[in-house]
This record gives structure tokens, C-alpha cells and sequence, in this order.
């Protein structure tokens, strides 16, 4: 029993959380040891699953993904188009599809990177503890996903472990947060974190020196572009409190901004 447990503890502190095998095994058993000897010579459940998509060339599903994004004329089309997209593998390993939150008429749209397990467990963005500490920083200069700002990520579906998103999800994830962004049309753009700058803004600039800096978000379909400002992502925050000043700098930028753009 104890060395199971020390085996558990090792999974976890190796940062597994999910079990993702189609189909429970009793390790223990002798029959499974057949079985694990044959499954070596096959491959196992879980590369069973992303080995499905990257049958279909990569340059397929991208254009599958951008033309079923573009087709959307609404935020309900663009959800079911979402739920129903089935070119990315993250979708099978989640429990929901994270969409967004918030009023879609609002000057202000945050974009963090992916759902957490809070997140994927109730199907909202930023729900779990980075989640509170932002509505918190909102808060703290008026805004609040209740009444004025509109919350939603790059990647819908929570990445196993919460690993990063590799750049192909990130890319077949792009065409529908492009449209997202396009249809909520907001006046300004937050991205927490590092990812969510780096995939909207092709850069290579890192948060560090990019963060609390005015950058400019554009598409073919936008008639302007549109001011974009990149934040600590709040996670990063409850890890590095001495940020926190930095970040407080950063928000109050942005409600110095919102009240300038209302005056215009
Ligand atoms: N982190 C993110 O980037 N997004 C969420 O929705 C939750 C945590």
C-alpha cells in the first residue's frame, strides 16, 4: 500500500492529474501483465487518441478551422461551430469547451491562455484561483465580468496536466478566438500571460519587457485595429507576489485608458 502511494505522490508531484486511458486497467492483476506486454507492441490508449487528427494533414484542418470560424455570424453560432469543431485533440481530453464570459457589448475583452480543472470542470473561464484573483484586479478599477468586461481564452479546452498548448493546437485554436475577438469587437485587448501576447502578436518579446506596453491587434475583417496590452497572467502573480505592484501599474494603465476612449 505505501509503495502505491509513493507511486501516486510521484504522479502528482510529476504533475499528472488526469488519467486519460480509454479504458481502466487493474495493474495488479496477471492477466494485465499480458496485456500491458501486448499494448507494447501497440500503441498505448493515450497516443491512440492524438494519433487520430494527425492522419488528416495539418494544412486541412487549419483551413477547416478557419472557414468554419469565418462562417460564424453571431457568438452562439461561433460556440456550436466550437463545440462541434473536431480538428483538435485537446477536445477528446476535455470534460467541456470553455467559450467566455461576460457582456459581449463590452469595451474590454481579457484573453488568458487555456481552461484550468476548475475551468473545464464547470465550463467557464477563470473560475478556479488565478480566476479570483483577477476578478479581484478588475474590481479594484471597475470593471467586472457581471456588468463591463468579457473573459476568454486561445485554447477552449483544458490541455492534460495542464501542460502548455503546443503551436499547432495553438494555430487550429487561432481562427476561432480571431473571430471571437472580432465578433465581441471590443475597444481594448488584455492577454494574461505570456502565450495568449505571443500567439495574438507575433513576437518574440517576452512578457517581462512587453507587459503594460500598448500594442496594436488586426485582422482582415477588423475596419481599425485594435489596442492590445499585455498583463502578468494572474497565476503567475500568486507565484511571484512581488509583481503584484507591477501588475496594480498595468490595470490602472487600462482604466486610464478606457476613461480616455469613453471621452473620445
Ligand atoms: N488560466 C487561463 O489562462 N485561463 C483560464 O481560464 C484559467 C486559468
Amino acid at each position: 500500500m505505501q509503495v502505491v502511494k509513493e507511486i501516486l505522490n510521484w504522479y502528482i508531484q510529476s504533475g499528472v492529474t488526469e488519467t486519460i486511458a480509454l479504458e481502466p486497467s487493474n495493474r495488479f492483476s496477471p492477466a494485465s501483465e499480458q496485456i500491458l506486454l501486448k499494448k507494447e507492441l501497440s500503441p498505448p490508449a493515450s497516443m491512440a487518441i492524438s494519433s487520430v487528427l494527425p492522419q488528416i494533414p495539418a494544412d486541412n484542418l487549419l483551413q477547416s478551422a478557419s472557414q468554419t470560424a469565418s462562417q460564424a455570424q453571431n457568438l452562439e453560432q461561433l460556440k456550436e461551430a466550437l463545440q462541434n469543431f473536431e480538428g483538435c485533440a485537446l477536445k477528446k481530453t476535455a470534460k467541456n469547451t470553455v467559450f467566455g464570459q461576460g457582456n459581449p457589448n463590452a469595451d474590454v475583452m481579457f484573453i488568458g491562455e487555456a481552461p484550468g480543472a476548475d475551468e473545464d470542470r464547470l465550463g467557464l473561464p477563470f473560475v478556479g484561483a488565478s480566476g479570483q484573483l483577477l476578478d479581484k484586479m478588475m474590481l479594484a478599477v471597475g470593471l467586472s465580468r457581471q456588468t463591463n468586461a468579457y473573459i476568454s481564452n486561445i485554447i477552449p479546452w483544458r490541455p492534460p496536466g495542464n501542460r502548455n498548448p503546443s503551436n499547432v493546437e495553438i494555430a487550429l485554436c487561432m481562427p476561432f478566438i480571431q473571430r471571437h475577438i472580432e465578433l465581441i469587437a471590443p475597444k481594448i485587448i488584455i492577454t494574461l500571460g505570456s502565450i495568449s501576447f505571443t500567439s495574438l502578436i507575433n513576437t518574440t518579446e517576452t512578457i517581462s519587457k512587453a507587459r503594460g506596453v500598448w500594442h496594436q491587434y488586426q485582422t482582415p475583417n477588423l475596419s481599425a485595429p485594435i489596442l492590445l496590452m499585455p498583463v502578468f497572467h494572474p497565476a503567475f502573480l500568486l507565484r511571484t507576489p512581488a509583481q503584484k505592484k507591477n501588475a496594480w501599474r498595468d490595470f490602472l494603465n487600462i482604466s486610464e485608458k478606457l476613461n480616455e476612449l469613453k471621452k473620445a
